[in-house]
């Protein structure tokens, strides 16, 4: 499987931030081709901030960040998450950015990005809101067969999400969810099906308290902050199986997503069994739904000593 050459999408945020570190951790998978951010846990100003902050923890300053969209596409932001802490990276000591965000949009950069490389060689991951990408495929509908594989955190296919009826990412931008998941991309979705498997315990804590560095410290630091609130790390799923796909195992479904009522915006609705496929639903997602919890904190505990 040749590397994947990645725009990672994001919404930093404390696990986004762990998403991006592993990412980086392993560059014989992974060829970071920019990295795009979107308002979700905190403002646009903020997750971009935070995102060139993280390029600067990583020691990959030379990464391109873009700003891209501050807003969802129709209804209003929902309500600001305090579980990342009010700098949205656990109001932790970082290091200042190192380079200035990119001149330009996301959603431009991810239309030339695509249209410029060869087909079938940009991997998309989006672990926010999936605003830019949906604008992407309106402005520019010929990136959707030019993407390798979209990879992403969001929504519920088979379990109920936390506290409401829908999960974050596509609460926050239903209308966008549904642009991109029946765009046709190639597409494999992290939802909370299998992102409540990744709840970590005081035994990955004191791991990664034996790691040394400035990178694995941070890191630590951000998760006592929002482990408190929240102790599933959602968005690393998503860059761990880029890394290992085999950690991973899951079933292909037709997944929507409802974005006309908004008391249900955003409530996933997965059609996998037989007599559903057989009623014409074609599937169009591959749901994750099983993975080795110990199997995958040993990844990204072996990649995040690599720091
Ligand atoms: O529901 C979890 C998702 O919402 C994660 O991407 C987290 O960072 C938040 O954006
Ligand atoms: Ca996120």
């Amino acid at each position: 499987m040749p590397p994947h050459r990645l725009i990672l999408d994001c919404d930093p945020g404390v696990d986004d931030a762990f998403a991006m570190m592993l990412a980086f951790a392993a560059p014989e998978k992974i060829e970071m081709l920019g990295v795009t951010c979107v308002a979700g846990n905190r403002p646009l100003d903020q997750t971009a901030y935070n995102a060139r902050r993280l390029c600067a923890l990583a020691g990959r300053p030379e990464i391109p960040v873009y700003a891209g969209c501050a807003r969802p596409i129709m209804w209003a932001e929902g309500e600001p998450v305090d579980v990342h802490g009010k700098d949205g990276l656990g109001d932790v000591s970082l290091p200042e950015p190192k380079a200035p965000l990119r001149d330009g949009h996301a959603v431009q950069f991810i239309i030339d990005t695509v249209m410029r490389e060869p087909e079938k060689t940009v991997t998309l991951c989006c672990i926010g809101p999936m605003t830019n990408l949906a604008l992407a495929i309106v402005m520019e509908p010929r990136i959707v067969p030019r993407i390798r594989e979209l990879v992403f955190m969001g929504g519920a296919a088979f379990r109920m999400a936390m506290y409401r009826v829908s999960e974050f990412n596509f609460y926050s931008d239903p209308h966008a969810a549904h642009i991109v998941l029946s765009a046709g991309i190639p597409q494999t979705m992290f939802g909370l099906d299998i992102t409540y498997q990744a709840e970590v315990n005081p035994g990955i804590f004191q791991r990664l308290d034996a790691l040394t560095g400035p990178a694995p410290k941070a890191l630590a630091d951000m998760l006592r902050t929002y482990a408190s609130m929240d102790p599933r790390l959602h968005d690393v799923v998503a860059t761990a199986y880029l890394i290992e796909p085999g950690l991973f195992d899951g079933v292909e479904a037709h997944v929507s997503v409802e974005y006309t009522s908004p008391t249900t915006r955003g409530l996933t609705v997965a059609r996998w069994t037989p007599p559903q496929l057989a009623a014409g639903y074609q599937t169009n997602t591959r749901v994750i739904t099983k993975t080795d919890p110990a199997a995958f904190f040993d990844l990204m505990l072996t990649y995040l000593a690599r720091y």
